[in-house]
């Protein structure tokens, strides 16, 4: 068995697979929840950013990675995703013959929406030896055209694999993209978009707030401008944030990333206190799009089997190739990898 400090090494122990908090400690909507989920045979993905209300009536709350792991190998007949379209879309992707719903189909992605499929063909069309690496964070078709997928979570170890000979071209985030080139040394060249969340942290408030918590360790997603990284102690993916924290000896701990994640954190170390790095001047560390999905809309999703994902069989078929590689690479152990 892996120890804390193995897992958060090679990123094993990255997913919370735990069962919905117990009926009685539910509401009667959350209790309804549950009873559809029975009746539909579903199984319910969360992401560590949606509200407390849906990570506690999920079977499973985790990232991008963890969560398309567990699509990946579910055996229920109905995928309920409460994330973004994205993520739902890979759910599909990985299941073509199962419904996949979703509690608001306009949940979307400030760094999907930079990334146009046919501007990034276009730019594919000046280089042929470019290897594209693609961010989960994007559409379908562009995953459809891409060489390779990656989250946060393994983006390091999806760089290492990349063949040697090839130039990578990595999108659509520049900022995660960065972060791995200095992580592995390989030049990239990047796309231009962003997490229009994780740009509001600014090098002078983290500074502020560090100065005022000078004890507490600040850990920053890697969706972080450089600026915040490098004032960083530890950048991670949100799983592996639970990883660090539940092995960090502070009692105090700085989270720069959308405020989601302080209730999962809050669950996993109750005897911990995290603060939630602010932002200069308004509430921008709630992501409007994850923040979309509401425990009402959760209900209405499961009792209409609507808004469902629906994808053409062609760009099903191109799409998945590309993640069905990422996952293959996520298992290498991490030696192995290249
Ligand atoms: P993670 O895969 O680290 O959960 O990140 C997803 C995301 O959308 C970050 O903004
Ligand atoms: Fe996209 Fe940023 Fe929202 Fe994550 S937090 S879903 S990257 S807009």
């Amino acid at each position: 068995m892996l120890d804390a400090a193995d897992a958060l090494a090679s990123g094993v122990d990255r997913f919370t697979t735990r069962p919905a908090l117990p009926p009685e400690r539910l509401d009667s909507l959350g209790r309804e929840i549950l009873a559809l989920k029975k009746r539909l045979n579903a199984v319910i993905l969360a992401h560590n950013y949606q509200v407390p209300e849906i990570q506690d009536v999920a079977d499973y709350v985790g990232d991008s990675l963890g969560l398309s792991q567990q699509a990946a190998k579910t055996s229920a007949d109905v995928i309920v995703f409460c994330g973004v379209h994205f993520m739902a879309e890979t759910a599909k992707i990985l299941n073509p013959g199962k419904i996949v719903v979703l509690p608001d189909r306009d949940a979307g992605c400030s760094l999907e929406e930079s990334c146009p499929a046919e501007k990034l063909a276009a730019l594919q069309k000046t280089n042929p030896k470019f290897y594209t690496i693609a961010y989960i964070n994007c559409s379908a078709a562009v995953k459809a055209i891409s060489d390779v997928i990656c989250t946060s979570g393994n983006a390091v170890k999806i760089v290492q694999a990349a063949p040697k000979d090839r130039d990578l071209l990595f999108v659509p985030d520049e900022n995660l993209g960065s972060w791995v080139m200095e992580q592995t040394g390989r030049p990239m060249t990047l796309w231009k978009g962003n997490c229009y969340v994780h740009v509001e942290w600014t090098h002078s408030v983290i500074t502020r707030i560090r100065q005022e918590y000078p004890d507490a360790p600040l850990v920053a997603h890697p969706e972080c401008t450089k600026a915040v990284r490098m004032l960083a102690d530890e950048v991670c993916s949100t799983e592996k944030m639970v990883t660090w924290c539940k092995t960090s000896t502070s009692p105090a701990i700085i989270i720069a990333t959308e405020a989601g994640m302080l209730h999962r954190l809050q669950k996993e170390c109750p005897d911990k206190t995290f603060i939630a790095a602010p932002t200069e001047n308004c509430r921008c560390n709630e992501c409007r799009f994850m923040k979309m999905n509401t425990l009402e809309k959760l209900h209405d999703c499961m009792a209409n089997l609507a808004p469902r994902v629906e994808l053409d069989p062609e760009t099903i078929r191109r799409a998945r190739l590309p993640i069905e590689r990422m996952l293959e690479i996520s298992q290498r152990p991490l030696e192995n990898a290249g």
